[in-house]
């Protein structure tokens, strides 16, 4: 996907074995923002698949998905949505909306994600068109929740977009993405 950056790009992923638990190999996507040359690769071709104007808007899910998310929200002129870990989202002025909330299972332990439930202008944007964007794509646990909320939220998903899938017999997340919220995953590694 990435073409001749590919390798490069790469390269800026780093392993963490055994962590946060024994078996469970953490990647770190962190030198990867942190250089210049290879966000602008990530993002830039993101840019290219999703331009055009169908698209309104750009989720991305805490806490990770923010990163890649907002620059990729930014390089398209949409807006962008915030998919949150439980708690953070604050009432709505006099009961005005409600929290969207969804529990989900991951490699590691158990979460839930939230939406509020007028993250989207439906006065303005009539049918909201967005993009899911994470960092890492392993159960699909995460992504399934997360596109579940925003469809309650009046959104139509038009595919989720990662960095990094990990492909293996134990997971499956882009089956389970496509079985359980019928959508594709794209990923740039
Ligand atoms: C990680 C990662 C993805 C999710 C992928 O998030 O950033 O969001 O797990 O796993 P899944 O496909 O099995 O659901 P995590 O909740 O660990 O934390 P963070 O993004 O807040 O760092
Ligand atoms: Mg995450």
């Amino acid at each position: 996907v990435l073409g001749v950056h590919e390798a490069y790009v790469r390269s800026l992923v780093r392993r963490a074995p055994d962590w946060p638990k024994k078996g469970t190999a953490f990647l770190d996507m962190n030198p990867l923002l942190a250089d210049a040359r290879a966000l602008k690769q990530c993002i830039d071709s993101l840019a290219e698949r999703y331009g055009g104007g169908f698209i309104t808007h750009v989720a991305g899910i805490d806490a990770r998905g923010f990163t890649v998310g907002c620059a990729l929200a930014y390089a398209l002129n949409c807006g962008f949505i915030m998919v949150r870990k439980k708690g953070k989202i604050p009432p709505g002025p006099e009961g005005s909306s409600s929290i969207l909330s969804e529990d989900y299972e991951l490699e590691y332990g158990k979460d839930t994600l939230e939406v509020a439930s007028d993250s989207f202008d439906t006065a303005r944007v009539t049918s909201p068109r967005v993009v899911l964007v994470d960092d890492l794509l392993a159960t699909g646990g995460t992504a399934t929740a997360a596109c579940n909320l925003l469809r309650l939220a009046g959104a139509t998903i038009v595919e989720v977009a990662v960095v990094m899938e990990i492909m293996s017999e134990s997971l499956q997340g882009r089956r389970r993405l496509k079985e359980e919220a019928y959508i594709d995953a794209h990923a740039l590694l």
